[in-house]
This record gives structure tokens, sequence and C-alpha cells, in this order.
């Protein structure tokens, strides 16, 4: 008994547990990206009622920073002000504050504006990613290609000297404002319970871009708040091992009965 609580979590597998309990058990060093969608601090759900959602998220960031490999990376979910006023430095180097935009979200504010987007810290350990696959990512350009076509000269935004347009005709960098990504709504296909809208369940969509970015076949992605299962579903997929914790049992059985769903798929879904 003793020995199976030291021993090195096992990977392709979603633990019944707590994360802070568990996390000592991954080896230092063996992770290719952390997908961190845990508590934000604000719901009313028992495991989102922490004293301080910053220093909490430091925390996490110690203990992920010693978990990555050089050069990997780590998404951190939450709210706009989540890693506001910490020194995150000494860990992780920052490289973009991702802003998740929900148009589409309701606009209650009576005195204040309303907030409709989350945050996505997007940390690498040391100085260059050891994956950033951006042609795996690209997003469709705003502007129709036969108008950048005829915009042959056009003043640089950097030095306005006037040049050649350059552009990628597979599309563009998807930027740090991703409002192509919708949250799910009661009638998504892929929601799993009406219990896991809003508070748990993310897109799989989401989840692609980051895990197609950052990650590679045959990297291991550390998910300490699995949720539902959708990073583990979306990295069974695309041929990503992951690691999954989760402290909530049913939680834990609707995300292995996803996972069960994605190998009986055996045509796969294309992305
Ligand atoms: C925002 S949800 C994650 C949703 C997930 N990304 C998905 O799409 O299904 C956060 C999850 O963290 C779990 N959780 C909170 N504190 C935890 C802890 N200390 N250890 C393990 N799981 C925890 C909650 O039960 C919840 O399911």
């Amino acid at each position: 008994m003793q020995g199976d609580k030291q021993r090195v979590l096992e990977r392709d597998r979603i633990y019944h547990a707590d994360a802070f309990e568990m996390l000592p058990r991954v080896k230092d060093g063996s992770i290719d990206l952390v997908v961190c969608d845990g508590p934000y601090g604000i719901t009313t759900n028992k495991w989102d009622r922490l004293g301080n959602i910053q220093e909490f998220n430091l925390r996490l960031i110690s203990i992920f920073a010693a978990k990555l490999k050089d050069g990997g990376a780590l998404y951190l979910f939450g709210k706009p002000d989540c890693i506001d006023f910490i020194d995150y430095r000494p860990f992780l180097n920052l490289r973009s504050k991702i802003v998740w935009y929900q148009p589409s979200r309701l606009a209650q504010g009576r005195i204040n504006y309303t907030n409709n987007y989350d945050i996505i810290c997007y940390f690498i350990k040391g100085e260059r990613p050891k994956t950033y696959d951006l042609n795996a990512v690209r997003v469709a350009q705003l502007v129709e290609l036969q108008h950048r076509l005829r915009c042959e000269r056009v003043p640089s935004v950097t030095n306005g000297k006037f040049g050649r347009t350059k552009f990628n005709g597979d599309g563009k960098n998807p930027g740090d404002v991703w409002g192509d990504i919708k949250q799910l709504t009661y009638k998504s296909k892929e929601l799993v319970s009406r219990d896991a809208l809003n508070t748990i369940q993310k897109p799989e969509q989401l989840m692609e871009r980051v895990l197609k970015a950052s990650s590679a076949e045959g990297d291991l992605v550390l998910d300490p708040f699995a949720g539902v299962g959708t990073c583990p579903v979306v990295c069974k997929r695309l041929g990503r091992h992951f690691i999954g914790i989760e402290k909530d049992i049913q939680f834990v059985e609707a995300a292995n009965k996803r996972l069960q769903e994605v190998a009986r798929d055996s045509a796969g879904r294309l992305f």
C-alpha cells in the first residue's frame, strides 16, 4: 500500500485523487505540457472556494516548473486577475496572456462592465518553447485572399516603409485573443451533462488548439484538474499521452466513459 502511494504515476490514466497529493508522484522533468484548468476562485462550488487564487496559482506554477521538461509549456486558465501581484518569474517565463473571448456571455452588469473573457496564461520553462507548431493552429485570414493579393503596396506597421504584404495562404497566427472558439451551450453535442456546463466542461476545440500548438505526437501532457476529461479525450485523439487527476468521482467516471468512446471510434474524428 505504502509502495503504491510512492509509485510514479502511469500515463493514459485519470486518477481519482486530490491533485496536491498526486503531483509529488509525477516525475520531475518528465512533462512536455501542463494544461491547468483548475479552480478560478469565483464560483460557489466547494472546490472553488479558495482563500487567495493568486497564491494558489503561484503554488501550482512552482510545482509545474519542476515537472516540466526544458522548453515545456504551461497553460493556466483563470479570470483576468488570476496571476496579479505574484512573482512567477523565478519559475516560468510568461509568453502570452491569451484572452478567451466569449461575446455571447450575458451582459448582466449594472454597476460595472460585464466580464466576458477568461485568461489563459501561456508559460514556458526557459527561453524557447520546445514545441510551437504554428502551422497546426493557423486560422483563416479575416481579409479575403483575393483582396489581399490586390493590396501590393501597403506601409509597414513597424517602419512605415512601403512593400509587398506578406501573408500565408494557409491562414494566420491565431493571436492572443481567441474569439473564434465558443463556450459550450445546453445544445452542444459534446456536453456531458447540464451540471458540467459553465464551470466545468471546456470545448474540445479549445484544448485542441493548445495541444496542437504546444505538444507533438507521443508527448506527455499533465492535466491535474481533469474535470470530465476534455483534455485527456483530445490527447487520445491526437496521439498524445496524458496523466489526469480529478477529485470528483462522478467526473472521473464521465471522463473514462468519454475515453472509451474515443477508443471505440476506430475511424477517429478529423480535427
Ligand atoms: C474547471 S474544472 C476542469 C474542467 C475540464 N477542463 C473539462 O473540460 O472537463 C476544474 C476541476 O478541478 C477539480 N478539482 C478542484 N480542486 C481539485 C483538487 N485539489 N484536486 C483534484 N481535482 C480538483 C474540480 O472537481 C473540477 O472538476
